[in-house]
């Protein structure tokens, strides 16, 4: 049996607790960002035009005429796999009359993309394929100019199975963008992941209330108090650049259900969930992850199992760790998969967002998994639309999240509200408002 201490050739490192958090000034955050038209606008223009944004899985595009539509603020894009296997990337809109070019479905397979109005056809890299009535344009006497009628592109790029995309290039690549997370995360193939649930949901706050929301685990005090019988509500954070992680435990407990003997319902479930039987164990609750450590190791090197374990670290194999990808991607990570979380501005509304909920999961090589996209406008019961099972430990903090943003959304905007006033452990909050502040002044 492999001890996970031994000398891998990728590393998670560890955040030192000794190491002293950045002081990053201790003002109010401004509260017009969160609905402020104008404020979005500028979001719009300077911040996610220039980012590397967070696209579709590369395993939705696995043969010639694959496609998938994924939209970001007011615009849409169309993603598919052209007869020689590449992918491309465009703006989902028809060069004839700004007709949008697919409308009436988020995936599927076409040989070809044909125009819904007045049918102008695109081949699937995007270049123009054909015009009826051609004759009646007497732009084209000299011949279509097929080198200017194409599709719009967008640049592309892949990271941890994911297609990323920008829509203004610079010189910054995708993995400088990236920064250190590629080499934190690769320990845990998530290119290797295949999609276990992907559900997107229409939400009543801005996109940086959830956003915020999951960036700091202060709330699960206030708003989580269950989490405080199987979690550790203090975080260790560290700001990787523009982005930014924090670990929290799992498998233990936090004041003030700390110190005692009973192991809680919730604790009992943590453990049940994670493939352990509770009444074998005989330790002290907050003891639980070491317990769970040790069964992992038990387990690691069974054929069956497809979960990187024996490229963890202990922590890893019981502690979440959320990354937070600068501007609006977030995962929680374990070795068994990630649960994703990215939110996306709305089109026209700075008090409404898209929040997608993108659950991937190591399956052995052939599974095939069915998941499908699914798309939310109404409030829903969580625990009712999971097609995987899912404990209700977690169910129950994903619905309590869900609940709240259009909470925040309200007050946030309330005139007797004097801004956001953040400590130590909503760091990254304040991290991540100041980025973004850096990019609306084009720095
Ligand atoms: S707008 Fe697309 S064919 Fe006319
Ligand atoms: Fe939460």
């Amino acid at each position: 049996m492999s001890s996970g201490n031994h000398k891998r050739k990728y590393f998670t490192p560890p955040i030192d607790n000794d190491t002293p958090l950045p002081s990053l000034g201790e003002q109010r955050i401004s509260k017009d960002r969160f609905s402020s038209g104008d404020f979005m606008a500028r979001e719009w223009t300077h911040l996610w035009r220039k980012v590397w944004n967070v696209g579709p899985r590369v395993e939705e595009l696995c043969q010639p005429g694959d496609f998938v539509i994924h939209t970001l603020g007011k615009e849409s894009f169309l993603f598919s796999m052209a007869d020689d296997k590449q992918i491309h990337g465009f703006y989902n809109v028809c060069q004839h009359r700004g007709n949008q070019l697919v409308s009436d479905r988020l995936c599927g397979s076409e040989k070809f993309f044909k125009c819904p109005f007045h049918a102008w056809s695109y081949n699937l890299d995007g270049s123009l394929k054909g015009i009826p009535g051609a004759e009646h344009f007497p732009q084209f006497r000299d011949g279509i100019p097929k080198d200017t009628l194409g599709l719009e592109p967008i640049e592309i790029d892949f990271w941890g199975g994911f297609i990323w995309f920008r829509l203004e290039s610079d010189n910054t690549s995708l993995l400088s963008f990236l920064g250190d997370i590629p080499e934190h995360l690769a320990p845990y193939r998530i290119e290797d992941m295949r999609l276990l649930e992907y559900k997107t949901f229409l939400w009543d706050s801005n996109w940086k209330v959830a956003c915020d929301a999951f960036n700091e685990s202060y709330h699960f005090r206030g708003l989580h108090p269950q989490m405080l019988k199987w979690a550790d509500e203090k975080a260790r954070i560290e700001l990787l650049g523009d982005h930014s992680r924090m670990i929290n435990k799992y498998g233990t407990t936090s004041a003030p259900f700390s110190g005692g003997e009973e192991i809680y319902p919730e604790l009992r479930e943590w453990m049940l969930y994670n493939g352990m039987n509770p009444d074998d164990y005989e330790g002290a609750p907050e003891d639980v992850w070491k317990a769970k450590t040790a069964f992992t190791r038990s387990i690691q090197d069974q054929g069956d199992i497809t979960a990187p374990y024996a490229d963890m670290t202990d922590e890893q194999l019981t502690d979440v760790y959320h990354y937070f990808i600068f501007p609006g991607f977030a995962m929680n990570v374990f070795p068994e998969g990630i649960n994703g979380f990215r939110y996306r501005p709305h089109e026209s509304d700075p008090e409404k967002m898209y929040y997608d909920l993108i659950m991937l999961a190591h399956y052995p090589k052939g599974t095939k998994i069915p998941c499908e996209r699914k798309f939310f406008e109404e409030k829903v019961k969580y625990d009712e639309i999971a097609d995987t099972p899912m404990s209700y430990i977690i169910t129950d903090v994903l619905q309590q999240d869900a609940d709240n943003v259009s909470i925040n959304q309200k007050g946030l905007k309330s005139d007797g509200f004097r801004g956001m006033y953040l400590g130590d452990q909503e760091l990254r909050l304040r991290h991540f408002h100041n980025c973004l502040d850096r990019y609306l002044n084009g720095e």
